[in-house]
């Protein structure tokens, strides 16, 4: 199923992207973008922080699929290495495109250490838009405080909020997630698998596993918890970015948007049961935690 996200400046996102971050973090990612695209990827997020754009490239380029068919991100480094301009220069080079269809402000805590370095950061980002190097712009990590900060003088709104979202964050990222839903920011979540993956056997499990229990009856496949955590984020209305060095869990990922929804109980019941820790995975120092 091909579903598409619109962003606020009409350009539409594929809901599932690959990432290159975290388990490829500096490490040559072509073989697994290239699967990643092959299995049926279409939106690829890269980060000149992952030191392996030009291996994201390669990945993209040894795939044989059409750029124009292809999705792809790519952030400011935390600390960028000159003009915000120059560095996306260098990515679009690695990447071997001429335009990036996303360019995130990775993360805005050093930026907010310097009065006025956001709104200015945010004026480059809205040139690079303007020159066409990047399709749609936004940002990653951002706080309400920190949107705020460059709304007050924005020409164009940012198109998306890349965070953290999984129910054990839910406290915080749901303050963020409103927010942006009032602007029209489309929120991108990382780390959605998170209550699975690095803090099992929390107070989400039982839910996450009854909601399998009852889509693999309805659906008449094997319905995993992480498929419900993936259809947690989608009826939530966000852009999902995950990653996995298994096709399987890949297909697994992209078969979520057929299977049945989650009724507004399972969607309540595991928020609330979100609700009763708080575990940040990532980005802590952003979120003064
Ligand atoms: N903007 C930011 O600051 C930021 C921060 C972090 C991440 N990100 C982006 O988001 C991407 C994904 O981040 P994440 O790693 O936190 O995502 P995630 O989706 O929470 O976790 C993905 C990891 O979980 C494993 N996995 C996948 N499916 C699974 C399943 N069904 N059961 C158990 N394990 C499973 C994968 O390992 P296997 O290879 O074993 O499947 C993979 O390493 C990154 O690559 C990066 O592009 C952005």
């Amino acid at each position: 199923m091909s579903l598409t996200i619109s962003l606020n400046d009409g350009s539409q996102v594929p809901w599932l992207g690959f990432g290159t971050g975290t388990a490829l973090f500096g490490q040559d990612a072509a073989t697994f973008v290239k699967a990643a695209i092959e299995t049926g990827i279409t939106h690829l997020d890269g980060a000149q922080a992952y030191r392996n754009e030009e291996t994201l490239g390669k990945g993209i380029k040894d795939s044989g699929v059409k750029r124009e068919k292809l999705f792809i991100t790519t952030k400011l480094a935390e600390t960028p290495a000159g003009p915000i301009k120059s560095t996306l220069k260098t990515s679009l080079k690695d990447l071997g495109v001429d335009q990036v269809d996303l360019f995130l402000i990775h993360s805005p805590f050093l930026a907010r250490k310097e009065e006025g370095k956001l709104k200015q950061w945010w004026k480059e980002m809205e040139e690079i838009k303007k020159e066409g190097l990047a399709k749609s712009i936004g940002v990653s990590n951002f706080k309400v405080e920190d949107l705020q900060v460059i709304l007050e003088d924005a020409t164009i709104i940012p198109s998306v909020n890349q965070i953290e979202m999984h129910p054990y964050i839910w406290d915080t990222a749901s303050v963020v997630y409103d927010f942006c839903k009032e602007k029209g920011i489309v929120v991108q979540s990382y780390g959605g698998l998170s209550p699975i993956t690095v803090y099992s056997g929390g107070s989400v499990d039982p839910i996450l596993a009854s909601a399998a229990e009852r889509l693999s009856k309805e659906s008449g496949t094997t319905v995993s918890p992480g498929q419900v955590l993936t259809k947690w984020l989608i009826q939530k209305g966000v852009i999902i970015i995950t990653t996995s060095s298994k096709v399987s869990r890949i297909k697994e990922s992209l078969a979520v948007p057929s299977l049945p929804d989650l009724t507004s109980d399972e969607i309540s019941a595991i928020e609330t049961e979100g609700l009763k820790v708080h575990k940040r995975y990532r980005m802590r120092h952003v979120f003064d935690e």
